[in-house]
């Protein structure tokens, strides 16, 4: 396996300016859902770095589930808007406060099937909590109640976002230099 250091063009978000935002959406959500029943959903896998730091910035109870999600395509990246569940909630969200937890709405499309498919199970409220919006890439508008950064269209890796599934634990955001990454086969 590649050092990063390889084909980091840039650092996109350094690791002290990601946890200074992660504690402001954190006391966001714990002020707007002081009296409520925060229930806060993970879309596996990138979304797990996330998560945990978020819920170290909520300081009011608040519960956890996970679920995750597969798009089809032609090739990893490639999205063709139609996403399949492949790991459902343990818990029902009936009557609950649920804020989704997204590393990165790209297209829109994983966003826009889950809220669909979540809402259908009667959840109280039904909230988006995504760490980074890659807006120019939107293909369907899909609500962000509470974003990190709206980042350009670049190849980003790190903090939960894997590229060919290594690199997730970094503690940064990173851009790759694509003349610089090789796909290893
Ligand atoms: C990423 C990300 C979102 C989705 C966003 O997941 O975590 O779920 O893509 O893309 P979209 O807005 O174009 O639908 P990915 O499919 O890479 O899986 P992973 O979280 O396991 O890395």
């Amino acid at each position: 396996m590649r050092d990063y250091h390889d084909f980091l063009q840039k650092k996109l978000v350094d690791e002290s300016t990601l946890q200074a935002r992660i504690e402001s959406l954190g006391e966001e959500l714990s002020r707007d859902y002081k009296d409520k029943s925060l229930h806060l959903i993970c879309i596996l896998r990138g979304g797990v770095m996330f998560l945990t730091d978020l819920m170290r910035n909520i300081n009011i109870p608040h519960s956890i589930d996970f679920m995750a999600i597969s798009s089809y395509g032609v090739g990893a990246r490639q999205s063709t808007g139609q996403v399949r569940l492949t790991m459902d909630l343990r818990d029902d969200i009936q009557a609950r406060d649920v804020v989704l937890v997204e590393d990165i709405v790209d297209s829109g499309h994983t966003l826009a099937s889950v809220l669909e498919l979540l809402s259908l199970r009667k959840p109280a409220s039904l909230k988006v909590c995504a760490l980074l919006d890659k807006a120019e890439r939107r293909e369907v508008d899909v609500p962000i109640d509470y974003c990190g950064f709206t980042i350009p269209n670049e190849f980003v890796f790190g903090y939960g976002l894997d590229i060919d599934e290594y690199y997730r634990g970094l503690p940064f955001i990173g851009v790759v230099n694509p003349e610089l990454y090789q796909p290893e086969d």
